[in-house]
């Protein structure tokens, strides 16, 4: 009785511990570092302190004179639209779509400058024949660094100071220079980043980087197991790649066959960095730690082909390389996989793989030749492409201003050829394998202008199918993906990579807006049951203050501006408690000059939200919000309406352009902005023009504008009659 029990218990006991069992032995655990990967998961980072932002409003009041009373005339608004037209006419390129770039930092530059040397392709048949000049990159990091000794990727033009990342990039790039490691620029850069803990107090992709020259030791970052990227039954049970966010799986696939082979050169003591160690801090230049050392290049050649887990990954790299030659479109997974190839090629050089990984290595380079210095963002970080989506915000703010150009109905068919099979629009170029959400629903917003022609209706209709599909349970849209949301059984892993980039893609307030202001626009309402799941889910993100994060643009007013010109284009009533209070909250916000702005810290501290110096686009944003609530009369706003049009009429008579002189996008939030070139020219003009329509004495007249020919009376008939003209070709 008793044992045929305990036969029983022990069968049921041993089910879940060979299946436990099952699941261990596929991991690559000889490899697997235990002990450090407990200590990564624990690690506690050191607290961030936010500083306060000053009590007095004064601090935000830069450069615009403040403004009491809008002393603007409609003559002021029409010669600023005009200025404004012609500006974002300089962004049209190759007679076919808007370009302007974006940015994320020099220090990415710095980091490709340090990691060409580690490459050593200069004089072989690899050599990308750089464009990068040593002495620019020295002039720019030599005059952008903050009084504490930092640097920071992007200005946030409310304090002075940077972060630890970009400062250990930029240092680590002026001592391969042979910049003196004691002139004042490297003591106060070294003082900054002791302060905040050193070396090891870096996010993750910044101690990957510092993995490969020895800096910091493979068993001190995270270790992620081949079988991960698999075909066993546990690496198809968790799905990683399907499970993260679009930008992560590009990223991570080189760095796990790197973390599989310790990757590793020593490239002599100029590469090294232990004096950003804190245990070193004190030491003496003398001491041995520090004596010069030449580099020492092992050799890794092994005989034949690869075990089948190297030659998997390699293929999956060969895989997610798209034809411009980038990894997913980024640079920095780019040259993540640059150095894997290049890895593979002087570990496995009988590979039948070699020829081709040559090429690729080639294609790599020349993707971030072309990004980091073609264009106009050159030597300030250009990560990556967003021709689309700079096409679609310039074009609609040209419409909105009612240019009459063919520049916008070719633009309209530019986008048109970039339309997916699945009706979705990619963000850029070598983005063809990824539709992007938000920008699919700006092209709706843009191909609803043009009533009447047949194609483009069709095209609307194609995107809206697409739209439809990846509304998300909670009833919110997300960037690139339907419900990649969240999945526990990875999460402990994915957690240590929280610190240098988002790894889900959650719905958000600001895709949310867009995605049904699209809707609205191609005829949609507030009664139709998706649009009804969008605003239920609106309602639901509220914070307590009245405002909504802002997941791609920085932050609570450019969720502002785009839920409330959503809410009104599906014919939503604006007279609702909820929204008087997201309207009262940006009301609080308003400068002294009269325009708005959010520093990026508002991503780390409540302090901050909603308050920063002014910019045009973040003025913009909170207008677009505004202008609405002002037309429907549902609440009074004073003369903020009017003071934040006489900030962007005094911004342009300063400067003849608009530009923001704090960063307003982002890329990831709390620790990666973005700079678009494009937003402060096309937000404030759609703001700008809306403003004119809306409460203008007479219609704008832009018949005197020097940019314009022929001006037929109604813009939209324009507009339909040439776009019927130049047929886009079929997707
Ligand atoms: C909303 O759309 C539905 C379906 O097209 C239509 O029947 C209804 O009249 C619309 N409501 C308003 C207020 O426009």
């Amino acid at each position: 009785m008793l044992t045929k029990k305990l036969g029983a218990l022990t069968v049921t006991a041993a089910i879940p511990v060979l299946i436990i069992s099952f699941f261990l032995a596929q991991i690559d655990i000889q490899r697997y570092n235990i002990g450090a990967a407990i200590d990564i998961l624990t690690k506690k980072p050191l607290p961030k302190e936010v500083p306060n932002p000053p009590s007095s409003k004064e601090f935000l009041v830069r450069l615009s004179p403040v403004v009491d009373k809008a002393t603007f005339t409609e003559e002021d608004v029409t010669r600023t639209i005009k200025k404004a037209v012609k500006n974002v006419l300089t962004g049209y390129k190759n007679d076919e779509y808007f370009e302007f770039n974006s940015y994320l930092g020099p220090n990415f530059v710095s980091a490709y400058y340090v990691v060409q040397k580690y490459l050593q392709h200069k004089d072989t048949e690899f050599d990308p024949h750089t464009k990068l000049d040593e002495k620019v990159l020295y002039k720019l990091l030599s005059t952008t660094q903050y009084p504490d000794g930092s640097w920071a990727n992007v200005v946030d033009g409310s304090v002075n100071f940077g972060d630890i990342d970009t400062t250990v990039y930029n240092y680590w790039a002026l001592k391969v220079m042979g910049e003196p490691l004691d002139s004042p620029m490297m003591t106060n850069a070294r003082r900054f980043i002791l302060s905040k803990g050193g070396l090891r107090h870096t996010n993750c992709l910044s101690r990957y980087w510092q993995t490969f020259f020895g800096n910091i030791k493979w068993s001190e970052n995270i270790y992620i197991p081949l079988f991960v990227f698999g075909d066993s039954i546990l690496s198809r049970l968790l799905n990683f790649q399907g499970r993260v966010a679009q930008w992560v799986y590009p990223h991570v696939l080189p760095i796990t066959y790197s973390t599989y082979f310790k990757v590793q050169k020593d490239m002599g003591s100029r590469f090294d960095l232990y004096e950003l160690l804190p245990e070193n801090a004190g030491k003496s230049w003398d001491d041995p730690l520090f004596a010069e050392r030449p580099a020492k290049i092992e050799d890794i050649s092994q005989k034949g082909e690869p075990e089948e887990a190297v030659v998997k990954i390699l293929m999956r790299m060969f895989d997610i390389q798209q034809p411009m030659g980038s990894f997913g479109a980024y640079t920095v997974s780019t040259l993540f996989g640059i150095i894997a190839y290049d890895d593979f090629m002087h570990r496995f050089p009988e590979s039948k793989y070699i020829p081709e990984i040559k090429e690729r290595i080639k294609k790599g380079y020349e993707y971030i030749e072309m990004m980091y210095f073609d264009n106009e963002a050159e030597y300030m970080g250009n990560l990556c492409n967003g021709r689309s989506w700079e096409t679609i915000l310039s074009s609609i703010a040209l419409v909105e201003a009612g240019y009459e150009g063919a520049e916008v109905v070719k633009a309209a068919n530019y986008l048109a050829k970039k339309q997916r099979k699945n009706g979705g629009i990619p963000y850029g170029v070598d983005f063809e394998y990824a539709s992007d959400f938000d920008d699919t629903a700006e092209a709706v917003i843009l191909w609803s202008a043009f009533k009447g022609n047949k194609d483009l209706e069709k095209r609307v209709d194609h995107a809206n199918q697409l739209l439809f599909e990846i509304q998300n349970k909670d009833g919110g849209f997300a960037a690139f993906d339907h419900e990649k949301q969240g999945f526990k059984p990875i999460e402990f892993v994915t957690a240590a990579f929280s610190d240098a980039a988002e790894i889900w893609d959650p719905s958000c307030a600001d895709v949310t807006g867009h995605v049904l202001e699209g809707f609205g626009e191609s005829g949609l309402n507030y009664t139709h049951p998706i649009v009804k799941r969008g605003i239920e889910y609106l309602i639901n993100t509220q914070k307590p203050s009245g405002g909504w994060e802002g997941r791609w643009g920085n932050n609570y007013i450019y969720s502002f501006g785009a839920v409330i010109p959503a809410l009104k284009k599906v014919g939503y009533d604006l007279n609702q408690p909820w929204i008087r209070k997201a309207v009262s909250w940006v009301l609080q916000h308003q400068n002294l000059d009269g325009g708005f702005g959010e520093s990026p810290l508002s991503y780390k501290s409540e302090k901050w939200c909603g308050v920063g110096i002014s910019t045009p686009s973040q003025t913009a944003w909170a207008l677009l919000g505004l202008l609405e609530i002002k037309r429907a009369d549902i609440m009074d706003v004073g003369d903020s309406v009017e003071k934040a049009i006489q900030f962007l009429i005094n911004e342009m008579d300063r400067e003849g352009k608009w530009e923001d002189k704090s960063v307003v996008g982002t890329g990831h939030r709390g620790f990666l902005m973005m700079v678009y070139l494009t937003y402060p020219y096309s937000w404030p003009l759609i703001a700008m023009s809306r403003y004119q329509r809306y409460f203008g004495e007479k219609e704008i007249d832009l018949k005197n504008a020097e940019v314009f020919d022929d001006l037929p009376t109604n813009i939209l008939e324009k507009i339909t009659a040439t776009a019927e003209s130049v047929k886009p070709s079929n997707p």
